[in-house]
Order: C-alpha cells, then structure tokens, then sequence
C-alpha cells in the first residue's frame, strides 16, 4: 500500500539518509558522566548558534521546557504565559505537577503575541503575602496555536525587557524557533538573545528521530541539568540521537534549516489551493479572526490552519481514506502541516483529496437527502 501524505504534524519526518550514516558511525560515551563526545558537540553547537554560553540535550520539548521552568521556577512561584501556549494546553500540567508553580494566563492575539500592557500588568505584588511570586515570563516561537507564527526579534526584547524590569527571566519555548529563523529572516542569535532561556526541537521540521536542545547561562545549564536527572532524562549513550542534531545544525548541504524555507513554500502553495476551494474557510479563533475564505496570506511557516463547511470528522475520514492524513484543531478548526518528505506534487495531491474529500462530505446544515449525501465509492 502507498504511504499515506501524513500532515498531521512535523513530527512524523524520518530521519535523512546523512542522519542514519551519522547515526551509524556515532562516536559515543556515557553522557550521564559527561564524555559522550557527540553529545557535547551538540550542545555546544547549539549554544553557539543561539549566541548562549551552554545547550543540555533532553528528550522531547515537553522535557525542556519542563527542565526550564524546573530551573528558573521555585516552588509556589507563577509563570506569565499565553493561554494557548504548549506549556499551558499540551504538557499535562507539569508546571503545576512537577515544578509546583501556578501559571498566569494571557490571551494571544492573531500575530501569536502577548499584548505587553498585559504582560506588565500580570505580574504580581511580591510585597503581598497573599499572592503567588512571579518567577518566570514564556512566550512560544513560532505560535502554533495562532497558525504557527513567527515572533520577532523587536518583540522578544520587548518582553523581556519587561521581564527584567521584575528580575524575572524570559523563557522561549522555539520547538519551531528554526521555522521562525528561516520564515524571518533573523540572525538565530538576534532571535535567542533577549532570552535567558530558550528550548529548540530537533525532533520536528528538522526531521531529527528524537530530541530537543535547551540552551541558557552555564550556571541555568547545571539546574537544567539536575532536573533532567530528576526527571529520570540522564541518557547514556546518547549520542547515537545526538549525531543526528548535529547533520541537522551543520553548515553544509546535509543541514536541515535552509530547507524549512521549503516547508513554508509548500504551506503556501497548499493554502492557496485549499482557499480556492468551496467549503474551505477561515480557521477563525486568533489563526484567522475574519470570517469568510482561508487567507494565504497568514501561512508564514509550516502550519496551514482551516475549517471545512462540512462535519469535521466525516471529512477527515473522507481524507483519510484518500491516502492524506490531518488532525482537528481547536475550535472545530483542521491542521495540515508541512515537512521533511511532503513536495510540491504531494501538495497538489492533497487539495485534489481534500476537494474529493469535501464532495464525499455532508454540508454542515443540509437537509438530508440533498446532492451532498456522501458518494457511493464503487
Ligand atoms: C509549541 C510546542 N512546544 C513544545 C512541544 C513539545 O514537543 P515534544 O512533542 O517533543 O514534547 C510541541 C510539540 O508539538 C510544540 O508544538
């Protein structure tokens, strides 16, 4: 059977022909007692490339922005974060059950910001016995749940020179900061630098099996360090994983950051297919406020966010079934993400699928018994 066109997420990339040789031929130690040499290597080239004096390899992106905030947080402090972050929504409340910090909630806006008056403003009295301590500000780039925007530069400073007017860090969760890079143009280490803390994904558009890096100050790296070791995270030969970070952050033509400018086209080229389409329309929430047609114009990455006039879950059965594979989204919305093995032809592929899929599909409200019954498939 043909491999279905899986765009459930970036996370079901495989790994490139020059990761498995790396891989293969990995030069490796015990990383729990420091001398796994192609885990050093990593975390430190990703230190440099962040313009941060230290990198610690973990597990997944829920490990590292769980060891960050086990870092910088104390127990009983509060967090400032978008109410629909990663941190808040997706990571079974390990702020709350691990760490033991609370967190405080902000609305985002359709740009994936925090408004900073209400960042200011939710900071807490720390002369007030009854209120949580403020301890740590998180802001997510690219915003997944605004349709994966990219946050610059200008606006991470901003945030964190709030953050440091309160002697309190700012933490990035970049599980897509690379996406953010290429969508932006940046220098990676304009994009880290406001940041005391920042957690990259190898694991998604990357196309790495496994990991994340956290990079910071030498002295956070240390904490971040114990609470992996907490969190039962020490690997051991580890840098059987780690080769892989490493083809994906080189320089030369097995690197795997340039080609996410590839990702980005293709979500265009498939939003511009889907708009074109009836029964696509706008993902509405913070993706795309306005009603009416899916706007290209707001896909800047890997994400391409919509609604479909149709019951959600008999369509994405309809899809399915034709050989393509997305997930809902919140707010009755569908997601569709780009990668690593998706190409232009696949991308076309999908929105003749997804108009097939549509015509198989109920309309939302139509009286039974129309011309919009699912077809017989012979
Ligand atoms: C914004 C964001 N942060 C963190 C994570 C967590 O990454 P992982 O799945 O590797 O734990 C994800 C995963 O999709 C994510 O989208």
């Amino acid at each position: 059977m043909q491999r279905p066109i899986d765009l459930r997420s970036d996370t079901v990339t495989h790994p490139t022909p020059a990761m498995r040789r790396a891989m293969a031929e990995a030069e490796l130690g015990d990383d729990v007692f420091g001398d796994d040499p192609t885990v050093n290597a990593l975390e430190e080239r990703a230190a440099a490339l962040l313009g941060k004096e230290a990198g610690l390899f973990v597990s997944s992106g829920t490990q590292g922005n769980l060891v960050a905030l086990m870092a910088h947080l104390a127990r009983g402090q509060e967090a400032i974060a978008a109410f629909e972050s990663h941190t808040v929504m997706d990571e079974a409340a390990g702020h709350a059950v691990v760490v033991g910090a609370s967190v405080r909630t902000l609305q985002s806006s359709p740009d994936g910001t925090m408004r900073l008056d209400e960042i200011e403003a939710a900071f807490r009295d720390p002369s007030d016995p009854h209120e949580p301590i403020t301890g740590l500000v998180t802001i997510e780039n690219t915003h997944a749940h605004s349709g994966g925007r990219p946050l610059t530069a200008a606006y991470t400073r901003a945030v964190a020179d709030i953050a440091r007017a309160h002697a309190v860090p700012l933490h990035v969760d970049g599980a897509r900061f690379w996406n953010a890079v290429v969508a932006l143009g940046a220098d990676p280490r304009d994009l880290a630098g406001p940041a005391d803390s920042v957690t990259f994904c190898l694991s998604k558009g990357l196309a790495c099996p496994v990991g994340s890096v956290v990079v910071g100050t030498r002295d956070f790296i240390w904490r971040a360090r114990r609470a992996r070791k907490l969190l039962g995270g020490g690997m051991r030969q580890a840098g059987i994983l780690a080769a892989a970070g490493l083809v994906a952050l080189s320089d030369g033509p097995d690197g795997t950051i340039g080609r996410l400018a590839d990702d980005h086209a293709n979500a265009r080229r498939l939003a511009e297919g889907l708009a074109d389409l009836d029964g696509v329309e706008s993902p509405g929430g913070i993706v795309q406020p306005a009603p009416g047609r899916l706007d290209p114009d707001r896909i800047t990455t890997d994400f391409v966010v919509f609604r479909v006039a149709r019951d959600r879950a008999a369509f994405l059965a309809a899809l399915e079934a034709r050989g393509v594979l997305m997930v809902p989204y919140p707010h009755g919305a569908i997601r569709a993400v780009t990668h690593y093995g998706v190409e232009p032809h696949d991308v076309d592929a999908t929105i003749a699928a997804v108009r097939a899929a549509l015509a198989d599909t109920v309309v939302v409200g139509a009286p039974t018994g129309t011309a919009h019954r699912p077809a017989r498939r012979a």
